[in-house]
């Protein structure tokens, strides 16, 4: 449900080619569970904004429908990088919205209170707010240090920003795997927020399989 103060929008990028999945297809275009995974990513995402963005690769002219939806859709071509493809993005949300979320189309399984919880810590006070988990598997460097697991975290989306701290951090054209490293580098206030275990990112083949599990159950 769209909020009361001000505007959400969020920006689904989906212009990645989904080189380490491989196919003719890219994966946020599959079908899982009677839907491509896009559309369930955009759905989640409808719950909580004004509007959404969905960012499809460069040169295509797939779509996203808002049949169904409760807000706007609008569809824009990315770029080559993640972070140009936010920022084609990005330059189509309004500028009245005040809470802008990013998420990955290849996250189908990020829930709508996910969503909810990333947009509140926004407007309590969060430039970015991010959904990390805790690493459960022993982690080894390339040179074979173990590095302490209890020190780290597994960052996912959707990352939520407030409006001009997401378009400050977008101003120089920098690159980074996601944006609340960009807010960061320029001296934002990164707040966290719980992350979902199950909120992965398809990324090769048998990810889609657990993915349609998670998915079939919502059926
Ligand atoms: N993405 C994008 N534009 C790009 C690259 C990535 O919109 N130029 C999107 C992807 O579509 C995906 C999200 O960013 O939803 C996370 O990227 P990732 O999982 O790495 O997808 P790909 O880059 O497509 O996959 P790969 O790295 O295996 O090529
Ligand atoms: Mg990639």
């Amino acid at each position: 449900m769209p909020t009361e103060a001000g505007t959400t929008w969020t920006i689904v990028v989906a212009a990645g080619s989904g080189s380490r999945f491989g196919g003719d297809t890219p994966k946020q275009f599959l079908e899982i569970a009677g839907k491509r995974v896009v559309d369930w990513s955009v759905s989640a995402a409808a719950s909580v904004s004004d509007g959404v963005v969905v960012v499809v690769p460069k040169g295509s002219s797939v779509t996203v429908p808002a049949a169904g939806l409760r807000c706007q859709v609008v569809c824009v071509n990315g770029g080559d990088s993640r972070s140009e493809s936010v920022r084609k993005g990005l330059a189509q949300v309004p500028d009245t919205a005040q809470v802008v979320l990013v998420h990955d189309a290849a996250r189908p399984v990020a829930s709508a209170a996910l969503m909810a919880t990333v947009v509140a810590a926004v407007r309590n006070g969060a430039d970015a707010a991010i959904p990390v988990v805790g690493v459960v598997d022993t982690i080894r460097d390339l040179e074979g240090n173990i590095i302490d697991r209890s020190q780290l975290q597994a960052v996912q989306t959707p990352q939520g920003f407030s409006a001009r701290a997401l378009r400050d951090a977008h101003a120089s054209g920098a690159h980074a795997t996601d944006d609340a490293t960009l807010v960061s580098a320029v001296g934002g206030l990164i707040v966290v927020v719980p992350g979902e275990h199950w909120n992965i990112k398809v990324t090769e083949p048998d990810d889609l399989r657990v993915v349609a599990a998670l998915l079939g159950e919502r059926l």
